[in-house]
């Protein structure tokens, strides 16, 4: 179906956004990319990336405060690229909350409804329901000098959700707060989210946050989309280098394939002077490419053991983390990588400088194209419309090691 002849949505509160090859620039820096995503009615979606990247700027071309060069923002089945932000049903909650000083909660709360023609007695219904929804009743009458962080945070969404838009944009809403403030806003805002049925459109550089929040992931580099997908998808099946680093993958390793794979045998790769089986990612690329592995999927054994996929190695440093051990050794073609080791093994005879064999199962050892474009003829990057719709996004948690790292 083409986008021109798209009905109007079925879903209670709308907002499906579909962003079309998107341009922006700043005298003539290219900010936006050629950026296209779609993003479903009720759908939780952070843009994560690195300062810089274009996160800020497409969520302003989406609420209407830049006009795109060129490219098209569509709402609902509308094409609203030209329409004004007062004229959308959009609307944005930022990193500084912008609350009036000398304005109480509830005014700074009921502040937009007044330019839209609504009754004193359903100003007061409306900001007293967003301010319940933000657990913030009893606070109508203090100043925001008067609140902590995280309570200024929720007068501005109140603020943004007393309007009722079918989409709501949040430009790192949670920047300014502690951690531990974060973390209980994070699960108050995803309630919240799930409650009202609303799409939230969320940027931040915090992979952590991303992959706790979201029900899918852009993650975005120099204005372009690398990787689109669920949390477990962009964490567990990066489509390349720059997104396996970016969400904390940090065993990359630079390799030559030696003999492609197909779908029944993995590819040959070159770590040096040794050769290794890779069951993961590109394995049909030819080339230079790199290796990713996760620390918790590399296994260490006696110096001496041997077996596929097996590299001698040195340990440099153990580091005691409580519930594991995270190791930190050189293999012999001279890379260092990360081992997470449970508690369970007994680690007190190596130290620094003890040899080791360190083993880099076939099926998690993962061959990806450097950065950018796929290494494969059929790219899985792009492919934001088919992918599906994360279903148990939010009982992800990333592991110990992403945790504390
Ligand atoms: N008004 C502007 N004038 C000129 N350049 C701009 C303007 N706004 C953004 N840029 C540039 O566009 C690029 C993307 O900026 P943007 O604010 O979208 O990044 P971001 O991903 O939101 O970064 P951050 O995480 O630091 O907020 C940057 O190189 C930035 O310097
Ligand atoms: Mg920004």
């Amino acid at each position: 179906m083409t986008l021109a002849t798209r009905q109007p949505d079925s879903a209670p509160h709308g907002g499906e956004i579909e962003l079309i090859n998107i341009v922006k620039t700043y005298d003539g820096a290219v900010a936006v990319d050629d950026l296209s995503l779609h993003i479903e009615s009720g759908e939780f979606y952070s843009l994560l990336g690195p300062s810089g990247c274009g996160k800020t700027t497409t969520l302003r071309c989406l609420a209407g405060f830049e006009i795109p060069d060129s490219g098209q923002v569509w709402l609902d089945g509308r094409d609203i690229t030209a329409l004004p932000p007062h004229r959308r049903s959009v609307n944005t909650v930022f990193q500084s909350y912008a609350l009036f000083p000398f304005l109480d909660v509830a005014d700074n709360v009921a502040f937009g409804l007044k330019y839209h023609r609504v009754s004193r007695a359903e100003i007061r219904q409306r900001v007293s329901e967003a301010l319940a929804l933000v657990r913030l009743n009893g606070y109508e009458r203090r100043r925001p000098g008067e609140l902590s962080g995280g309570q200024q945070q929720r007068v501005a969404l109140a603020r943004a959700l007393v309007l009722r838009p079918s989409v709501l944009l949040l430009d790192e809403p949670l920047g300014a707060l502690d951690a531990k403030l974060r973390r209980v806003l994070q699960v108050e805002l995803k309630a919240l989210q799930e409650q009202l049925g609303v799409t939230f459109v969320y940027v931040t550089h915090d992979q952590e946050e991303a992959l706790t929040m979201s029900d899918r992931i852009a993650v975005m580099s120099h204005g372009r989309v690398q990787q689109i997908g669920t949390p477990r998808t962009v964490y567990e099946e990066p489509t390349n280098a720059y997104v396996a680093d970016f969400l904390g993958i940090s065993n990359l390793m630079p390799a030559t394939v030696t003999e492609p794979g197909s779908d029944h045998s993995p590819c040959r790769v070159a770590l040096g002077d040794f050769a290794l089986a890779a069951r993961c990612g590109e394995t049909a690329a030819t080339g230079a490419v790199k290796l990713a592995v996760r620390p918790e999927r590399v296994a260490l054994h006696p110096f001496g053991t041997d077996g596929p996929n097996h590299i001698p190695g040195m340990i440099e440093r153990i580091v005691f983390l409580g519930s594991a051990n995270q190791v930190f050794l050189t293999l012999a073609p001279g890379v260092t990588i990360q081992a997470l080791i449970g508690n369970a093994s007994d680690l007190t005879a190596w130290s620094q400088g003890t040899p080791v064999s360190a083993e880099l199962p076939a099926e998690s050892l993962r061959v990806l194209p450097e950065y950018g474009e796929s290494l494969s003829p059929a790219p899985s990057t792009g492919g934001s419309a088919s992918e599906p719709r994360a279903t148990g996004g939010r009982e992800f948690r990333p592991s110990l090691y992403e945790e504390i790292r």
